[in-house]
């Protein structure tokens, strides 16, 4: 099994934790790959739109490249952030931004059809719903159909300040997580991701993509017709 950890943050604190402890209890073979944001990603989204055209357009490209091909070659994505005033890290939200070319809305991955994810986030007391969200969001118009999260408040500000009653709590929590993410079956592609799909393609077959370039990818692809990412 391919995984693929994208951190929403440099350091290794509470919500690192959690995550590795996951990937350690996955029982299957594992190839392990990990990223930090901002360290592997120093950027912002500068709204050029030159991507729309070719995502080799991006001033980024080189780093993001790097990101989206270990991305892409996965079978499992865990994306950590600790919870930053009510939301996901910032790191995290500008990943997302510079990968909005994925979204069903423009041009959709085939591989992300058929992968699974995991969003943990921790917060001091609350938050972790929306931090969560945000990258939830973000994966399910990527196509990802089964997205799992894990969140939890820790009343802490890292790891060794975690109470040993949380942390025994986190164990338990996690080997159930890590049971469920491995050996499982191709995850099943729910209806509100079809429904989505074929409004885009609808959307598309009109002419109401951003760029012609995006008619001719879904055209490529087949998706105009009644191919689909999942399926075929
Ligand atoms: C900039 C900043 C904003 C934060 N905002 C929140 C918040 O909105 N709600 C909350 O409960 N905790 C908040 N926290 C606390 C962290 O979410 C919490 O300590 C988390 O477990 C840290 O995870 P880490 O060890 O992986 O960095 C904030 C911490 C920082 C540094």
């Amino acid at each position: 099994m391919k995984i693929v950890l994208i951190h929403g943050q440099n350091h290794q604190g509470s919500t690192y934790h959690i995550g590795k402890m996951i990937v350690d209890k996955i029982e299957e073979k594992k190839e392990v790959t990990e990223f930090f944001l901002p360290r592997d990603l120093n950027h912002f989204c500068l709204g050029c739109y030159k991507c729309i055209e070719g995502d080799e357009n991006c001033p980024f490209y080189e780093e993001k490249r790097t990101i989206m091909e270990a991305i892409e070659a996965a079978d499992l994505l865990i994306f950590t952030s600790p919870t930053y005033c009510l939301r996901a890290s910032a790191p995290m939200k500008s990943f997302i931004d510079l990968t909005f070319t994925y979204w069903m809305v423009h041009r959709p991955r085939k591989n992300m059809f058929t992968k699974k994810a995991l969003v943990v986030s921790t917060a001091a007391g609350q938050g972790m719903k929306s931090s969560i969200k945000d990258v939830k969001t973000a994966l399910f118009y990527w196509g990802i159909p089964s997205i799992k999260s894990y969140g939890v408040a820790l009343q802490a500000m890292n790891w060794d300040m975690v109470s040993a009653k949380k942390k025994e709590r986190i164990q338990k929590d996690t080997t159930r997580i890590a049971k469920k993410l491995s050996y499982g079956q191709k995850p099943f592609v729910g209806i509100k991701t079809r429904f989505i799909f074929k409004m885009m393609a609808v959307m598309q077959s009109a002419g109401m993509g951003s760029s012609p370039v995006e008619k001719e990818y879904w055209e490529k692809n087949g998706w105009l017709d009644k191919k689909r990412p999942w399926r075929d």
